[in-house]
């Protein structure tokens, strides 16, 4: 018997209900996708990113990831990251944390979890970074909770100092990051207020205005005598 056979009885019963509903709806859907926005969220299976929101199948692009951490290292989520902005040109970025997260617990304990604490210290960074608000926090699941809601802030910093952003607002493109998390126990979206639109939004230090090819000029003349000397 089949393992999987409740997921296919499943996926026959919902495709059938919503081609009842729009009969082209998956022929047209599979000529293009245009979705207007990038979802960067928990992989908790419990944070159903567009049921959530309320959209449908062609409408939100997706990545999930442990405790929705967005880092320029991670050569992952920047391809859906620079594929979303500059091939899909998405208007939003939106990174949706969630209250009680399990990563982000985690990141909290002197535990050994094995290869995933090298991920969670991402978030142990924010931590430390925090640390003065979030120890004056007794109560244990406030806490978390609060750094839950650091650790989205961070992710929204953090994607607005990625080149494909920095390029995409250099450029005057429409593009913006928005951070938010859920509440499980009441299936409610909190915007956490932390939106950064343009260039100007991020600090100084991050801000790249300008193409190396605009301000390095090598001299060819010196390197050619260079190579004819030689
Ligand atoms: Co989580």
């Amino acid at each position: 018997m089949n393992q999987l056979k409740r997921l296919y009885d499943n996926n026959v019963a919902w495709a059938e209900k919503i081609k009842k509903n729009k009969p082209n709806f998956f022929s047209d859907l599979s000529k293009q996708q245009s979705p207007e926005y990038l979802w960067i969220g928990c992989s908790d299976s419990r944070v159903v990113s567009e049921q959530l929101v309320g959209l449908q199948p062609g409408e939100l692009f997706v990545h999930r990831n442990i405790a929705n951490v967005v880092v320029p290292t991670d050569l992952n989520c920047l391809s859906v990251i620079q594929f979303a902005v500059e091939v899909l040109k998405v208007k939003h970025i939106i990174v949706c944390g969630h209250y009680g997260c399990g990563g982000v617990k985690a990141s909290m304990q002197s535990i050994e979890h094995g290869l995933i604490d090298n991920w969670l210290c991402h978030i142990k960074s924010v931590h430390q970074k925090n640390e003065d608000e979030l120890l004056a926090i007794d109560d244990e699941t406030k806490r978390l909770d609060r750094l839950c809601e650091l650790n989205v802030i961070e992710q929204v910093n953090n994607i607005s100092h990625t080149t494909i952003v920095q390029r995409a607002w250099r450029n005057h493109k429409e593009l913006s990051i928005h951070g938010c998390i859920y509440t499980l126990e009441t299936g409610i979206l909190k915007d956490l207020n932390v939106r950064f639109s343009e260039i100007n939004d991020t600090n100084d230090i991050y801000q790249l205005r300008k193409d190396k090819k605009e301000i390095y000029k090598p001299n060819l003349t010196i390197m050619e005598t260079d190579y004819e000397g030689r």
